[in-house]
């Protein structure tokens, strides 16, 4: 997610807003800048990657002195990450200076009205839109807290608002919905940031903002109303973390930070792409319907956790499209001489969109002619760029090496990918369509009741903290969740662990269980009695053999329970869309087992978060 700092009161508000952006750096950027207000006008200054960069404009090039300012370490969603692209934003007379961190998603209706009114915009991004409308208000005399929740009520999507009026010195404005701000109260000065890191070495006194709310500060002032301008409560708060917990939000590690981000991170992933009537709007695939129409065969590659992804992927797409659709390691698929060509469409997974295996097969899938679409969480990184499509997750950094929600947000990608597809194709009627995109819009929800039961799984790994192995089973889409499950303890525990399709048992694997050894088994929904009914018997045939049976289940399936040494309750989803809960107590699990073996769980030993070589 983007950093946000804003700052009125005696200092250098220069200094202060760029320091403060250096303590959010953690949060993974591809561009910063920062506005002052200062002699009746805004000055300003943006550059493209690393805070040095800004630095080394506003070294060459001093911004007046001021003690009004707000500034911005961006994550790009929408648009490049570029000079252009990078906050804060002006508004057309140059009067307001803006910055943003969520997803408008009403933006593009936004920028129409704003064209017709004769207004060019000079960026790619939703909050270039909103700085021209709140410069508009201003212009016309609103005042500029009064314009900020005039503009706010025409918003749709998640937001984060900081501005400046040059008429206005000494006054910053900001508004949230469906994303963070925090006050920092000083002595005779105030803060503003995206999180306490950002004024933590100022003052420990702070206030969250809640959902829909404002707030106006001066250097000896803090207002907090409502979007319609009544005031509303707001709690002070003593931060009581040193800085590297405050960049943790006061998590142990990045990964358990992002491991609860997922409900977010699904919920930013859907915003903005679909319509009022459930169809889908994928308005980044930049592969003209006619010709995705025409694909025969669709292979998705990728690597690790990636990979898993994409094993999900197979099961929605081929039901949603009845395309064929193979899953291969790119690493694999790279150097076997694969047949593929123009009615081949190779969809590329990748968190970072720099991984070198990837990227040299999908260099491989288009000089056979294959089209490529990327799904990846780094926008304007090499697999995207070098894609002939791309659909972003919207997972913001992903920090712990281990993927969490990276892999849940890949997973949503590709659903959105299958329905699109369905949708384009017609294997799917429009109310079909509407109604898993009705259960996707309840995924967060219920990522968070998974969430909010860890306590049970927690508890778990304590228990085994000391096997040495740990087995994972699954059928259908819950055999790649097994996979990943095995990965992150791996990743993190450095123990054996494997995953199993269940089916598989008794072609080998079934001689391994041994007494007490633990075996997590992921059970598809009831209802499914094909698949739900014969992963019971291998849960009792694995039993019956001494195996300790952690089974992730819905939490009333009274056939399974019987035959669970624990039981992990799951909210009610299709099979489909299973992954998407039943992978969360399998990332708790493994964060939590490193944990107690006094494990790195952000650097896990041998490990990089992006592998640039093959
Ligand atoms: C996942 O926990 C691992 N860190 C690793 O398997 C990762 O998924 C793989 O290296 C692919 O990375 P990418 O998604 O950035 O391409």
């Amino acid at each position: 997610m983007c950093g946000i700092v804003g700052y009125v009161g005696p200092q250098s508000a220069q200094n202060v807003v760029v320091d403060g952006l250096r303590r959010l750096e953690y949060r993974g950027y591809d561009s910063a800048g920062v506005a002052l207000v200062a002699d009746g006008k805004i000055a300003s200054a943006k550059k493209e990657g690393k805070l040095a960069n800004l630095e080394a404009v506003l070294a060459a090039d001093p911004l007046p002195t001021s003690g009004t300012g707000i500034g911005h370490t961006r994550w790009a969603t929408h648009g490049a990450p570029n000079d252009v692209n990078a906050h804060p934003h002006l508004s057309d007379s140059g009067r307001v200076a803006l910055v943003h961190n969520g997803i408008i998603e009403n933006f593009a209706s936004l920028r129409s009205e704003l064209e017709v009114d004769g207004i060019t915009m000079t960026s790619e991004t939703d909050t270039e839109v909103v700085a021209h409308l709140l410069g508009r208000e201003v212009d016309n005399g609103a005042d500029i807290a009064d314009a900020l929740r005039t503009v706010c009520g025409r918003l749709e999507g998640a937001f984060t608002l900081v501005a400046v009026d040059a008429q206005a010195p000494g006054r910053v404005v900001a508004a949230r919905r469906n994303s963070p701000l925090v006050v920092g109260l000083g002595d005779g000065e105030n803060f503003l940031g995206s999180d306490v890191a950002a004024f933590i070495e100022h003052t420990r006194q702070a206030v969250e903002l809640g959902q829909d709310q404002m707030v106006e500060i001066t250097a000896d002032s803090w207002t907090v109303t409502d979007f319609a301008g009544q005031p509303a409560e707001a709690t002070v708060y003593h931060v009581d973390w040193d800085l590297s917990a405050a960049q943790k939000d006061g998590f142990d590690w990045f990964m358990r930070k992002e491991i609860h981000e997922q409900p977010r991170a699904l919920a930013d992933t859907l915003l903005g792409r679909h319509a009022e009537d459930g169809s889908l709007t994928l308005d980044e695939i930049r592969i003209p319907a006619s010709e995705l129409r025409s694909i025969q065969r669709i292979v998705i590659i990728g690597c690790g956790t990636a990979h898993y992804a994409g094993m999900v992927a197979k099961y929605a797409i081929e039901h949603w499209t009845r395309i064929p659709c193979e899953v291969e390691l790119a690493s694999e698929f790279r150097y076997r001489d694969p047949i593929v060509g123009p009615q081949t469409l190779v969809v590329a997974i990748s968190q970072s969109g720099e991984t070198a295996d990837t990227l040299m097969a999908i260099r491989y899938a288009q000089e056979q002619g294959s089209k490529v679409l990327a799904i990846c969480n780094t926008n304007g990184s090499t697999i995207p760029r070098e894609a002939d499509a791309v659909i972003y997750t919207h997972a913001g950094p992903e920090i712990g090496v281990a993927s969490t929600k990276g892999f849940l947000t890949q997973v949503l990608a590709c659903y959105l990918l299958g329905l699109y597809l369905a949708q384009v194709k017609n294997t799917k009627f429009g109310d079909e369509i509407a109604a898993v995109m009705a259960e996707l819009q309840t995924m967060p929800d219920k990522v968070q009741e998974v969430l909010d039961a860890q306590q049970q799984v927690l508890d778990l790994a304590a228990e085994f903290a000391d096997n040495p192995s740990v087995l994972f089973l699954g059928r259908h889409a819950g055999y790649p969740v097994a996979l990943e499950g095995a990965l992150k303890l791996k990743e993190l525990a450095y123990i054996h662990a494997e995953g199993f399709a269940a089916g598989e048992l008794k072609h080998g694997p079934i001689a391994v269980i041994d007494q007490d050894l633990p075996v997590f088994v992921v059970v598809p929904p009831q209802g499914r009695d094909m698949l739900h009914d014969k992963t019971v018997s291998n849960i009792q045939e694995i039993r019956a053999r001494g195996a300790k049976t952690i089974v992730l289940a819905e939490a009333d399936d009274d056939k399974v329970a019987p035959y669970a040494d624990v039981m992990i309750g799951l909210p009610k989803v299709s099979t489909l869309l299973q992954p998407l809960v039943a992978t969360v107590p399998l990332q708790i699990f493994a964060c939590e087992l490193a944990t107690v073996k006094g494990h790195d769980v952000d650097q896990p030993r041998n490990l990089a978060k992006s592998v640039t070589v093959e």
